[in-house]
Formats: C-alpha cells, sequence, structure tokens
C-alpha cells in the first residue's frame, strides 16, 4: 500500500502523480505532457494559427539572422548549444545562414529525448550536411553540468520557444542560474520569451478552436492510464484556460465534469473528484522588459541586446553575465 510514509515509488513520474492528485488542490507537471502522443500533438499546436509564439520567433530569427549571426561570431569560432531542441524549425534558419556565410562553428542540440535528437541529427544531415552536429541527451541540469567544462571558445546557450515560461519566476531564476554558472565571460545566452499583449489573443492561443490543446493538456491523463494503469475517462474532464494580465500567466486546468472516482492501480490509489473539481497542469508565463530585466539581475545576468518581431508579440534577448 503507497501511504504517505511508508511510500516507495519506481520513477519520478509515480511520485509526482501520487503527490498532485492526492494533494488539494489537484495539480500535475506540464513537463509530463511529453511522450510520442504529446510531442506530436505539440507539433500540431505549433501549426495552430491561434499559436502566434511559433511564427512570431521565426519572423524575430529570419529577419534578423545576419545581426543574430554577428553577436554570435567568436575569434575562435562558436559552440551553438541548443536547450530543448524540438523539430529545429526556427534553428535551421540561423544555421543555414551560418553555413552560407561560411562560420566557424559547431551545433549541439541537447533534449531529454533521443527519439526528437535522432529525428533533428538525420534531418540536418540531409539539409545541411557541412554542420557539425553533436546531439547531447539528458536533462538541462545534467548537460549544462557536463558543459560548464567546455570553454574552449566561445559559447552561446539557446533557448527559443518561451520554454521559460512553463517556470513559475523562483524556478526559472534557478534555472536561469545553471546556465549562468555554466556561462564564462563573452559567453553568451540567447532566449525567447513571449511578451504580454491583448489578453485575448492569449487565451485564444491556449484555447484553439480545433481542441489540439484541450487534448495536449488531457494527454497526461492517457500518460497515467497507460503508464499507471488508471481509469481516467477524458470526456468527464473539461480543458480549462485563465490568463491573468496583471501578472502575466496564463494556467491550464483539466476540470471534472462530475463527481467521480479515479482508480490508478500502479499506485493503489483511488482519487476522488468533486463535481467542478480542478486540476492545475500547466503554467505559461508571459513578460515585458521589466520582468526580463528583474529575472536577468536575479540570476547575475544581464540583457545585452533584444530583438522582436513586427507586432512586438515575442522577444528574443541576448544575455551576458553581469
Ligand atoms: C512548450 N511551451 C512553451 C508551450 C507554452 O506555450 O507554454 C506549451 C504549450 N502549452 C499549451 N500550448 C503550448
Amino acid at each position: 500500500m503507497k501511504t504517505e510514509t511508508t511510500t516507495s515509488f519506481e520513477t519520478k513520474f509515480e511520485e509526482e502523480v501520487y503527490e498532485g492528485l492526492t494533494a488539494s488542490p489537484k495539480f500535475l507537471s506540464s513537463k509530463y505532457f511529453y511522450d510520442k502522443i504529446g510531442d506530436k500533438l505539440f507539433q500540431d499546436i505549433m501549426a495552430l494559427p491561434e499559436y502566434y509564439l511559433t511564427n512570431c520567433e521565426l519572423e524575430v530569427i529570419s529577419n534578423h539572422t545576419a545581426a543574430i549571426a554577428e553577436i554570435f561570431k567568436g575569434r575562435d569560432g562558436f559552440d551553438l548549444i541548443e536547450l530543448g531542441a524540438g523539430d529545429g524549425k526556427k534553428t535551421k534558419v540561423l544555421l543555414k545562414y551560418l553555413d552560407e556565410h561560411q562560420y566557424n562553428f559547431n551545433f549541439l542540440p541537447i533534449d531529454i529525448s533521443q527519439n526528437v535528437l535522432d529525428q533533428l541529427k538525420s534531418s540536418l544531415r540531409e539539409e545541411l550536411p557541412n554542420v557539425n552536429v553533436y546531439p547531447q541527451q539528458g536533462t538541462y541540469f545534467e548537460v549544462l553540468e557536463r558543459l560548464s567544462e567546455y570553454n574552449e571558445r566561445k559559447k552561446v546557450i539557446m533557448v527559443l520557444g518561451s520554454n521559460i515560461g512553463n517556470l513559475l519566476h523562483p524556478q526559472a531564476i534557478h534555472f536561469l542560474k545553471d546556465i549562468q554558472r555554466s556561462m564564462v565571460e563573452g559567453d553568451l545566452l540567447f532566449m525567447g520569451f513571449d511578451q504580454k499583449k491583448n489578453p485575448q489573443t492569449i487565451l485564444d492561443a491556449y484555447n484553439d478552436k480545433t481542441g489540439v490543446t484541450a487534448a495536449f493538456n488531457k494527454n497526461i491523463l492517457t500518460r497515467i492510464n497507460n503508464e499507471l494503469d488508471a481509469d481516467f475517462n477524458l470526456d468527464d474532464f473539461l480543458h480549462w484556460e485563465v490568463y491573468d494580465p496583471e501578472t502575466g500567466t496564463a494556467k491550464s486546468f483539466l476540470v471534472s465534469k462530475k463527481t467521480q472516482k479515479v482508480s490508478i492501480k500502479k499506485l493503489e490509489l483511488e482519487v476522488n473528484f468533486q463535481e467542478w473539481e480542478t486540476i492545475h497542469t500547466e503554467i505559461s508565463q508571459k513578460y515585458n522588459d521589466e520582468i526580463v530585466n528583474w529575472l536577468a539581475e536575479e540570476s547575475g545576468l544581464k540583457i545585452d541586446g533584444q530583438f522582436t518581431d513586427s507586432k512586438n508579440y515575442y522577444k528574443n534577448y541576448i544575455f551576458t553575465k553581469s
């Protein structure tokens, strides 16, 4: 029997699902959205007309490629390290330019998923065969630790997609501090931050008409069903999104449509839901210069430059060690 005092869990997933579904209010971590199905659903989200983030960042990179490349360039070349590389659609614009203009660089994509890295490596071999690609599998933390000794020449660390937005501010500072510690003088951090804007635009991005985001949010329940032998009925839960324009925080919930009991066999756990009870699953933080500046200061970094799209929806900042 898994009780608070005698619990031993086989995986972090089991432990965190147990913790989140026995808490009040209930919560689950959005990092568990991403299995094979979740990766595909996220790809579909990025192609949605409502999900403006991807196109805005693509516009930033496409319109400022030469300027970005000049900032990245080091005396002896540079190592471009991308955390959470994904399918590389936006990065490829930059890589193509660097390759065509004969910049001296290596590309080190980092991702937790070996599957994602393998796909990226083989597509780059086809599309940009001259680029040196050295994939690194692992969590950000593990790989950053490894890379802190990687100091033979300038390092450019890149985090795209406003991935930092899935972290609460204290966690974001922790993440930025980890990056900062792996940097030496002259190294750069290039990071994308989705900006505060018309609240309706943000709400629509996380509440698309076709229901892809709802399916993405509910995929966490599918994972619990498949991996922990549970019996969540997805139709009994509602995807619900809120956005607070004061704090800039978008929050995703799954809301139980009725009073119900869900059994999670692998955890020997029965979870009771009251009608309209919530599970908080994700935050997607939106920023402005003031917040980004504050995060940078708290993490020992400073903003050294920024690029934006034509609507000022999205910004990519250059940071150095302060
Ligand atoms: C990966 N991350 C930055 C996305 C976001 O915008 O928070 C994940 C996502 N969630 C719902 N739609 C997209």
